[in-house]
Parts: structure tokens; sequence; C-alpha cells
């Protein structure tokens, strides 16, 4: 398979792995006013560097993501923008000196964009559903750098198609060479096999030539029973597809290619006799041929196709427009998508109580189209955005805030969607940079990410009110889980420690602190302590294996 080198990949391939793990801090709750819809809520706003904010939601959401949306920057080289366009920004450049060093001086613009986006879409690739879906906005800037690295770290076996999206419904005159009219949005499965495109609601266009109806009211269309004679559709191909039919004059008709040699029907025989209902004869220059009727009550929907127009999902002039009306001022943002296009995205990929990731968080358009749809059917869909700059709260979050309560007057006044969100800033490190715990951060955010880098499932985590003992971190059929720590005082593993825990509450079910079906003596028991005061052959005679703190703490 083709790869993409640039300066500074080598750098960056595995820097996800570096990113500190952050806690994320909730600073506010927003729930729309009284009377609104109820649902969309358990929404998240997350204001900061979406590198170290997808980390933060490894735990929580690893693989659990049905549907990201981006629109990174579009390295289009224009500075000045209201947002950062062309990866100048101070943040992202301090980052880029940090991780690529020297050699990072001398990247071009195209190799400063690619090293910001893999290990963000490496993260990306961990947080997406294995039946999910991830859609990339872009233009001719960096598209195809970005299929590569798609191809990449997604596998080109999940490429769906890249979708052309006529973004401009007017030429742009002062073009000195091509009037660019789309923009598009590449698109690729988790695991392509295993996931599906949903189909979309047809449109009054789609249905046009349904132009019969029945005498039970159902519009439909005709088709034609003889197969059109493409390679293969002959009697020597398809014999058991070679058979009369009999006219409503009582003669015999045999499928005909156009050339007038021998060919084959649609439908066999079996297929024919129970769907004669369907059939429909007419009688041409060429005597009497038999079609069937597809109806329109079983076509309401049709998969989407790879362009979509402006007419459809809305163009940059309409988006906006709608920002403009949303936010009551001009030019607040530049580049929002239609809420219209986002719609169309979440439509085909994402389960009516789905979560949609936006690291590109933007305007917030995203989040508009998750509250547009719930409150049209009533579903739960969930959004995640991140946005690094100062305005996730105040053009982000406040769009967020006006779609739910509603906004504009009079004759342009739209109805509150309802819903609530959390806003997130990304907080303190987990680890301190001489790798020590940051103890301040505490010690259930401590034991939240021992649980996950230990993989113990949520069922089996247990809290701190365990009935056998208050270490506990989890139990599994086969395995018990210790998380020995003080923050005052340094842990030991010894005896007084495994005498003081309560293996018959285990045994018993309360694992949990709860009552819970009755389990077996563990086989194996992983125990984190500051220290260990028994001996190896001591601990592999009890299944012990013991985890020095913070030295044992997994980095992910
Ligand atoms: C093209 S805009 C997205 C527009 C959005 N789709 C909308 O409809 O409003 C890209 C956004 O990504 C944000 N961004 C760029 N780098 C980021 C990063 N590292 N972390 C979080 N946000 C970032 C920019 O500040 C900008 O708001």
């Amino acid at each position: 398979m083709p790869t993409l080198h640039w300066v500074g990949k080598d750098k960056v391939v595995n820097h996800h792995h570096e990113v500190p793990f952050r806690l994320l801090d909730k600073q506010y709750t927003f729930t729309a006013n009284e009377g609104t819809p109820a649902n969309s809520t358990a929404n998240r706003i997350i204001h900061g560097d979406n590198l170290e904010a997808l980390k933060s939601l490894l735990p929580e959401f690893e693989g659990k993501v049905n549907c990201i949306y981006i629109d990174p920057p579009y390295n289009t080289g224009n500075e000045g923008w209201v947002y950062n366009d062309a990866v100048n920004d101070p943040k992202i450049k301090k980052w880029l000196g940090q991780v690529v060093g020297k050699e990072g001086e001398d990247l071009s613009r195209h190799d400063k964009w690619l090293c910001m986006m893999y290990p963000r879409l490496k993260l990306l690739h961990r947080l997406l559903a294995h039946q999910g879906i991830i859609f990339v906005s872009l233009d001719d800037n960096e598209c195809a750098n970005m299929k590569l690295m798609l191809d990449e770290i997604f596998g080109q076996q999940n490429f769906f198609t890249n979708i052309i999206w006529e973004k401009n419904d007017s030429p742009k005159m002062d073009s000195t060479d091509f009037s660019i009219k789309h923009d598009y949005v590449l698109c690729y499965a988790k695991s392509k096999i295993d996931c599906k495109i949903l189909p979309i609601n047809s449109t009054d266009e789609d249905t046009a030539h349904y132009n019969k109806v029945d005498s039970k009211g159902r519009r439909y269309y005709l088709k034609p029973l003889r197969a059109m004679g493409g390679q293969g559709e002959t009697r020597e191909a398809r014999p058991n597809l070679y058979y009369a039919i009999e006219a409503p004059d009582g003669s015999e008709i045999f499928p005909k290619r156009k050339d007038g040699t021998d060919g084959a029907w649609r439908w066999s025989r079996e297929k024919l006799q129970s769907e004669l209902d369907r059939i429909e004869w007419s009688n041409g220059k060429g005597g009497w041929s038999p079609n069937y009727k597809i109806f329109l009550e079983e076509t309401s929907t049709r998969p989407p196709e790879s362009i979509w127009y402006h007419s459809e999902v809305g163009s940059n002039r309409t988006s906006k427009a709608e920002i403009n009306d949303i936010l009551i001022q001009t030019n607040i943002f530049n580049t929002p998508k239609p809420s219209r296009l986002i719609e169309r995205v979440l439509s085909i990929s994402l389960p009516t109580d789905g979560i949609v990731l936006d690291s590109f968080a933007g305007s917030g358009t995203t989040a508009h189209a998750v509250l547009k749809l719930n409150a049209q059917d009533g579903g739960n869909r969930r959004f995640i955005l991140c946005e690094m700059m100062e305005y996730a709260e105040t053009i982000t979050a406040e769009r967020v805030r006006r779609v739910m309560n509603g906004y504009g007057e009079g004759t342009k006044a739209v109805a509150g969607t309802g819903g609530a969100f959390d806003y997130y800033t990304v907080g303190a490190a987990l680890f301190k940079e001489d790798k020590n715990l940051n103890e301040d951060v505490g010690a259930d955010a401590i034991r939240h990410y021992v649980a996950y880098t230990e993989s113990i499932p949520p069922a089996q985590q247990c809290g701190t009110d365990s009935l056998v003992s208050r270490y506990a971190l989890g139990a599994s059929d086969t395995a018990l889980w210790l998380f020995y720590y003080e923050r005052d005082r340094v842990t030991t593993l010894n005896l007084d420690f495994l005498a003081s825990l309560n293996i018959k509450a285990l045994l018993e079910g309360g694992a949990k602190g709860g009552t819970k079906p009755k389990r077996k003596r563990p086989e194996h028991f992983i125990v984190y302590a500051d220290k260990c005061a028994l001996d190896k052959d001591f601990l592999t005679q009890h299944g012990i294996t013991f985890k020095r703190i913070p030295r044992d703490i997994t980095r992910f």
C-alpha cells in the first residue's frame, strides 16, 4: 500500500502515547429553559486542545463514539482569519517545537499540518466504535494527504467514499483560474464490513417517476421484466430465466435481447408465480411485454449519493446567514458549516441514541445538527465538542445555548430544541513531569485511571464501599484488583494487608458493595502498593502480581 511520508512523521507516529493524561474539569452545566423538550442531555463541550481532550476522553469513551465529524483547519495558508487556519497558532507552534524538535523549524506548511493531524487521528480511531464512521471535511489543500493518512490509520479497506459537497451557490467571479465550487467529505468506517450507511428519505424529485396509481391508490412505476441484455443475461448463461410467459391475448412470450437473440427474464418462474399481481403488460411495436410494478411505499428511502448539492444541504452562504441569525452578529465566525450538511452526515451514520464527536468544533454546528434531529424525531443523540480557542464559550457554547432555548424574533423566531450540556476545561495532568503521580487530582481520579489501564470493564469495577476492601478496584470471575494507595503514607503489600481483605464477602458477591451472585475464589490478585514486603515465591504461590505505584501504572 502506498504510504505518505513527510518531515517530522517519525516524531509524531507514536506521539499519542506520550500526550499527558489530563482530567476534564467540569465548569458548569447548562440546561435549557423549562418548557423545552427534555431529551438531548448528557452532552459535552470541552474547551482545550483536542489532542489532550481526546486523550482525556479515552477511559470513558474508547470504542463508544458512533460517529466522528471533523472539520479541521483546511491549511489554506490564509492568515488573519478569526480562527487559526494555517497551523500557525502560537499554541500549535509551541507544541510542534516540543514534539518535532529542531527539525520543526524547517517544516513546510504541509509537514506542520500533517504532524498536527496524525496523533489526533490516532486518538480518534481509538474513540470510534467498531461499527462507527468518521467524516472529514477538507478542500484541495490537504484532501489528498488526508486520504493517504486515513488509509494508513483506518485502513484502505475501510474507505467508503469521498463525498463532494457543493459549497458555493454562485460562481466566484474574481477567481483567476477555476471558481472552485466544492469541498470534500472523506468517509471511512472503523470496520466497513460491520457497519452500515443508513439510507436517506427520498425527495419529491427522487419519486417523480412513480407516475402510475393502482386501484388501491398506491403510486408505482413500471420496469421491464426482460433483463436489459447485458453480458451474462443470455439464454445460455441463465437457462433457468428463459421460459415462456402467457400474454393477455394467450400468446407465449419469451425474453428477447435487443439484437433479437434469446435473453433472460429478471425473475425466476417461482418468483413470477408468487408476484403475478405485480405484473402489468404493455403492447407496443415489438408486441406484448411484461413489466413489474415498483411501489413508492416500498422505496421511501434511498442510499445517499456521493454528491451533495447546496440545494439539499446548504452552502457557505447559508451557513453564514444561519450563524449570524443565531448570534445576531455578522462575520462572527468565518467558516461555519451549514447545519443541514451535518444533519445529512448524522442521518446516514448515527443511531438515534448514538454519540457524535466533533473535535474541531468551531461555531458548534455539529451540536446544532444533533439538537435539530432530536427535536424532529424525539431521538437521544448526544454530542461531544472540543474547541481550542477562547470562543469555545462565547461562540461555540453560546450558539448551543441559543439553539436549546430558541432564538430570533417575530417571523424569524425559532423554537428552542431543549437539552443540556456540561462545559469542561482540560485540567491537571495525572502524572507530574518527574513521572510521579500528581496527587492533587485526588484518589478517585487515580483509581479510575488505573481501572481503565487494567481494562477492568465498568460493570466489574468496585467503589471504595466494597465489602472486600476499600482498596478493591475491580473483581472478575478470575481476578481481584486492589489499589492500595494513601496520599499521606507509604503503603506496603504484606501479610497484614492480605489478612485485612474480606475474601468471604467476595465469595458471597459483595465485591461491589451490594448483593451479587456468589463467586469462586479468584486465581489472580493484582495489587498496587508503594512497596512489597512479600517474597517472590510467596507471590507466585498465591497468584499475586505486585505493581509498584507509580512505576507500574501504565501510561497509554
Ligand atoms: C474549520 S473550523 C470548524 C468549523 C465548524 N465545523 C463549524 O461549523 O463551525 C476549525 C476549528 O477547529 C479549531 N481547532 C483547530 N485546532 C484545534 C485543536 N488543536 N484543538 C481544538 N480545536 C482546534 C479551530 O479553532 C476552529 O474553530
